[in-house]
């Protein structure tokens, strides 16, 4: 299939065109470079041996996306274009709606109108907000977001499921990411944050390289066995497998489909630094801070029905996490090196 990849020059987004390519489909690139770095589409054709068509533009702009998809015929859009940032969408709300809901929706449009109708979106377990059940199925009901970002990803899943509803001709698939880490094998692409990380494994590896002095842990006093938060951590590259198996079951009638994409296994913010610490032999001072607002003490995934129905799950553990995770920081220490390292 030609697959059009939003957001592709990011995290996930690189990773999963590497996965796609390796599957044989065809891919086309579309991102505006906001948080991402043209470098990468050099690297991306190097782990994958073949052209990788990049498009800047921003998924905003119809005009340009009208042309991408006269030019391209995608079979399918993967969504991953949206700004992410917790923290930045509580000051900046407006920035956030507009870009990943407003973006969204032109997006949407223009898919429509060149005859489109399937699409994978990229959505969070932060719409179960607090979770009501642990391990979290995809029954489990949506919650109370604590942030614009948040919500964003909650309002996209019910625009994209209205959407769906009105015309059955439009293949849906809502993918809930619980928490990636790791990077490629190569060490040539992988997690690059401009400023202070906000997420805790690219934070570690900041320490670990000596970029920042201490490990901030947010909080040791939650009901957790060791009083830190638990979260499902899930190498970037079963991820991004998460997508070509969604896309391999998209076929026309399959109309809306939620899956989580975790692991199923709840690590603690110490045991990532004592894993990470072991797989890599570099020591991660800390200290423990305040809890951080909105953090919920425990989230993590039941991966059985992406496992049941979509064949797939995540085959890499912690240990193979930490160290894909450090490669790639230690062989980047200033990630694609283009930018303001904050
Ligand atoms: P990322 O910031 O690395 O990638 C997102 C990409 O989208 C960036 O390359 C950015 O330049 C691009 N982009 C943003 N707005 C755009 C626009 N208007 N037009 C074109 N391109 C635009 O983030 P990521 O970690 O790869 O996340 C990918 C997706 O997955 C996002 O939608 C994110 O919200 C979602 N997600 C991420 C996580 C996580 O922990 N990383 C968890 C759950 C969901
Ligand atoms: N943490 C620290 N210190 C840090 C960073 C994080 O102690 O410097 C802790 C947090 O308190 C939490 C855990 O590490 O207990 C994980 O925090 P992250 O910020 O890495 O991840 P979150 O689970 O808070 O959020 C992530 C993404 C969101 C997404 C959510 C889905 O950042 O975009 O997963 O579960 F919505």
């Amino acid at each position: 299939m030609k697959i059009l990849v939003t957001g592709g020059a990011g995290f996930i987004g690189s990773h999963t065109v590497v996965e796609l390519m390796a599957e044989g489909h065809e891919v086309a690139v579309v991102d505006s470079l906001v948080n991402s770095s043209a470098l990468v589409i050099p690297r991306l054709e190097a782990i994958t041996g073949k052209a990788v068509p990049f498009y800047k533009a921003d998924i905003r702009d119809k005009e340009s996306m009208e042309k991408i998809f006269e030019a391209e015929r995608p079979d399918a859009v993967i969504h991953f274009a949206g700004l992410k940032a917790v923290g930045e969408s509580v000051r900046l709300p407006l920035e956030y709606y507009e870009n990943n809901i407003g973006g969204t929706i032109k997006l949407l449009e223009v898919m429509r109108k060149a005859g489109c109708k399937n699409i994978i979106f990229s959505s969070s377990a932060t719409v179960y907000g607090d979770p009501a059940i642990i391990p979290i199925t995809e029954e489990c009901p949506k919650g109370t977001c604590t942030n614009p970002y948040g919500w964003t990803k909650s309002m996209l899943e019910q625009i994209l499921s209205d959407i769906q509803f009105a015309d059955p001709e439009w293949n849906v698939v809502l993918l809930r990411y619980f928490n990636p880490i790791g990077a490629h094998e190569s060490g040539t692409i992988g997690e690059n944050p401009s400023g202070i990380p906000n997420n805790l494994m690219p934070y570690i590896t900041q320490v670990a390289v000596g970029r920042r002095d201490v490990l901030h842990i947010f909080g040791n006093d939650y009901d957790t066995p060791d009083g830190t938060g638990v979260r499902d951590y899930i190498h970037v590259v079963d991820l991004a497998r998460g997508h070509v198996a969604a896309l391999k079951k998209m076929e026309p009638g399959s109309g809306l489909s939620i899956y989580n994409l975790g692991t199923g296994i709840g690590y603690s913010v110490l045991d990532i630094v004592h894993s990470f610490e072991e797989a890599t032999g570099v020591k991660v001072p800390y200290v423990i801070d305040e809890r951080r607002p909105g953090d919920v003490a425990v989230c993590y995934s039941s991966a059985d029905k992406a496992h049941r129905e979509l064949g797939w799950k995540a085959e890499y553990d912690i240990t193979r996490m930490c160290r894909d995770s450090w490669r790639w920081q230690s062989m980047n220490p200033n990630g694609y090196g283009d930018e303001d390292m904050g």
